[in-house]
């Protein structure tokens, strides 16, 4: 595994710790009653800071000693999905280094630092979950051009905007999920645009990166997720 080079680390002011804060506690009491115990479980190893924003190369460490995983940069905006998962194959992920705005509290089109620490990370440093990642990324380079797009569509409406039924409750999976205060609540509000999760709705799903979604696919628990990919 190569080595990654110290980010550059982009200085923020008080005002994006303070969004940081004010993010972390909200997002802590909106979801802890409903995020499933497995992300739970990697919120604790992941021993996040919920004052000050994180950094990069200390956050980076950790994941490397945790799991051999590091962070890298991507830039603020989405990724290719052909770069995306090249860097997952690395055992590189990918985050971006900006804090929203405080007016963007609610909703950010753009993956932010909240985005990457609070609605991915905790699940990046638990092996049973790395090994989806992994079975998806290999999907993903040996798919034909034609099936790219769908593969990458499975990664979409489950790493990052799928629900799980865990102990009998619909709960947020996906990172996008987790770390929007808005469409949290709306996904769980609107049960009417809840489906049962299978690789095909995955797949063929529309994507909505500026909106929330029209439908959310309800995973049968994560065995399911390891059943559906299991030769991947
Ligand atoms: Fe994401």
């Amino acid at each position: 595994m190569t080595t990654l080079k110290s980010a550059p680390q982009r200085s923020y002011s008080e005002t994006d710790h303070d969004t940081w804060r004010r993010l972390v506690a909200r997002q802590l009491a909106l979801v802890k009653d409903l995020a499933p115990p497995m992300y739970w479980e990697g919120f604790e190893r992941l021993q996040l800071d919920q004052q000050r924003l994180p950094v990069q190369d200390v956050m980076s460490e950790r994941l490397n000693k945790l799991v051999g995983w590091q962070l890298s940069n991507a830039q603020d905006e989405y990724l290719k999905p052909v770069d995306w998962f090249i860097h997952l194959r690395e055992r590189h992920f990918p985050v971006t280094d900006y804090i929203r705005i405080p007016e963007d509290i609610e909703f950010t089109p753009l993956p932010d630092l909240f985005h990457e620490y609070f609605g991915h990370l905790a699940w990046m440093t638990l092996p049973r979950y790395l090994n989806i990642v992994d079975r998806i990324t290999r999907k993903y380079l040996a798919a034909s051009e034609e099936e790219r797009p769908l593969v990458a569509n499975f990664w979409w409406f489950t790493t990052e905007f799928g629900l799980i039924r865990e102990d009998g409750k619909v709960r947020p999976f996906g990172a996008g999920i987790l770390s929007s205060p808005g469409e949290f609540q709306y996904s769980m509000a609107h049960t009417e645009l809840h489906q049962p999760f299978t690789v095909e709705r995955a797949m063929h799903g529309t994507a909505k990166p500026y909106a929330f979604h029209d439908e959310y696919y309800v995973i049968d628990g994560f065995d399911q997720l390891e059943a559906v990919t299991a030769d991947w």
